[in-house]
């Protein structure tokens, strides 16, 4: 019976996804999984990750329902995107650019190309997850809320920082975003912020230790041209 070939999808697997695919080798031994049964299950795998996937956007990101990676063009740069999907050492990734041409959209491409792989991938406006964290709400709320986002096995964190207005944002916004990207920092877990706040405009937004967790093995992809809402 052979393990479970991990060489060829391997290095684009975020690490805890792929713990789970080496656990999996053991117990397919047993069970005297054929092959057959083995691509079977590594198929309905990667269904179920793009099943999910689509629920997920179809709840908060409905506008980018059915966006792939062939929808891309050369201004979203699809080859430096995906180079940083195929590296397993990249850890955080910057969609940087101005309103309009497109971050998202590359982003939920991302999000996609994890997805059709079996990752469990989140999505969430910064100032959506902001207002979910606030601690006059609910307990478990709150819990929720910080778990999905700390667990997933890629995060897009869409548009941090919007709503700058050259003053730095109050102590417990930035706390909050620094303890959730350090939670994945320190576990690995790979996540694509998209932004239109150029790098002083953030340190003004936020403070030191949030910047140095951003920083953290990250690469930075800017996405140029026109406003694509609007008029032409
Ligand atoms: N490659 C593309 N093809 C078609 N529509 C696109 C493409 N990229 C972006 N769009 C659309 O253009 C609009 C702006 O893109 P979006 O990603 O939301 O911009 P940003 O996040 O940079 O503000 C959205 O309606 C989006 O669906
Ligand atoms: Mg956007």
């Amino acid at each position: 019976m052979p393990e479970i070939d991990l060489a060829g999808w391997a290095a684009a697997i975020p690490p805890a996804a792929l713990e789970r695919a080496r656990a999996e080798g053991p117990l397919a031994r047993e069970t005297a999984e054929t092959p057959e049964d083995r691509d079977a299950r590594l198929a309905l795998g990667r269904a179920a990750g793009a099943r999910r996937w689509r629920e997920r956007l179809a709840e908060t990101h409905a506008a980018y329902a059915g966006v792939t990676w062939d929808a891309l063009d050369a201004q979203q740069r699809p080859d430096d995107l995906r180079r940083w999907v195929e590296d397993p050492d990249a850890l955080t990734l910057f969609v940087v650019g101005y309103v309009g041409v497109g971050k998202t959209h590359a982003a939920v491409a991302v999000g996609a190309e994890f997805a059709a792989r079996g990752a469990r991938v989140a999505i969430w406006s910064w100032r959506d997850w902001i207002a979910a964290v606030d601690w006059r709400r609910e307990h478990a709320a709150v819990e929720a809320a910080v778990h999905d986002a700390t667990t997933a096995d890629l995060l897009i964190l869409d548009d941090l920082g919007v709503g700058f207005r050259g003053e730095p944002f109050p102590e417990w916004v930035a706390t909050k975003t620094e303890t959730l990207v350090d939670a994945r920092v320190r576990c690995a877990r790979r996540t694509v912020i998209t932004t239109n706040l150029g790098g002083d405009q953030l340190a003004v937004a936020f403070d030191d230790r949030t910047l140095s967790r951003l920083s953290e093995r990250r690469s930075v992809v800017a996405v140029t041209g026109p406003d694509r809402r609007g008029p032409r």
